[in-house]
């Protein structure tokens, strides 16, 4: 059976016999069980993940093989889990259909570039992108444009094609570019907004914000002193 003509009823691929609301809350795991459909599902995004993954490799290699230093400090991949898949599918309230959260979830496959210097987020995102099978489809800068809370990224999101045995599917990919500065900062954000969920008291809000400038501030001086040692990248 193809998902195009599965009935795309969340029972239908957890295997639990009856069909489901969209609007199920709780402790309840729509994908639990992970029917051939949902490997299926699942599979394709991880197939475009390894695809992006070869791509950024050869970049990073090859570019450290022109021995100006490896713009590309680390890479990390991660494919959403289906739980929480279907957390996002409720919170957007995208019906829980393979179709549906094909469209509108393009967040599953995702890899994270931690990159050295802030123009080197921008040189990395501009040698993936102009890949003639890469497609952007969405771009948000938010180093240009950093969020209230002091949240530096770049992130794109591209489809990129993977060959299957019968049809080639384009798979949307999330891609967050950012400085080994930024990362250091986010990951930190991301513990405390976890800890303090829903509310971070104001005083480490503010303490947050001030850091993230402080980390743009080490951001442009590692810029400025790379480039008086070895002058622009090329
Ligand atoms: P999601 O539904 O969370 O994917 O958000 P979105 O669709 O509005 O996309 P956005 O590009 O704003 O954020 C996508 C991802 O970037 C998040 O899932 C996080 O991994 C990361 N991110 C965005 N904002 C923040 C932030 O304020 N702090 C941290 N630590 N990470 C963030
Ligand atoms: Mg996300």
């Amino acid at each position: 059976m193809t998902t195009e003509d599965s009935d795309r009823q969340v029972a239908r691929w957890s295997g639990a016999g009856h069909p489901l609301p969209a609007t199920t809350t709780g402790e309840f795991d729509p994908f639990r069980g992970m029917t051939d459909e949902l490997t299926h599902f699942m599979l394709v995004y991880k197939f475009g993940l390894a695809e992006i993954g070869t791509k950024i490799s050869i970049l990073s290699e090859e570019l450290a093989h022109r021995g100006r230093g490896n713009p590309i400090e680390h890479v990390l991949p991660r494919l959403k889990t289906p739980a929480s898949i279907s957390a996002k599918a409720r919170r957007i309230g995208c019906p829980l259909a393979f179709d549906d959260l094909r469209a509108r979830i393009r967040d599953i496959a995702g890899i994270r570039i931690v990159c050295s210097f802030v123009s080197d987020v921008y040189t990395v995102a501009e040698m993936l992108t102009r890949q003639p099978d890469i497609t952007m489809l969405q771009t948000k800068d938010y180093i240009a444009q950093p969020k209230a809370n002091g949240y530096r990224s770049l992130h794109l999101i591209v489809e990129i094609p993977v060959f299957l045995s019968e049809r080639v599917v384009q798979v949307p990919v999330e891609i967050q570019l950012r400085t080994a500065a930024m990362d250091f900062w986010a990951s930190l954000e991301h513990k405390i907004h976890y800890k303090y969920d829903p509310r971070v008291p104001e005083s480490l809000r503010d303490e947050l914000a001030a850091a993230a400038e402080d980390a743009a501030r080490l951001d442009r001086r590692m810029e400025l002193l790379h480039r008086e040692i070895h002058g622009p990248r090329r």
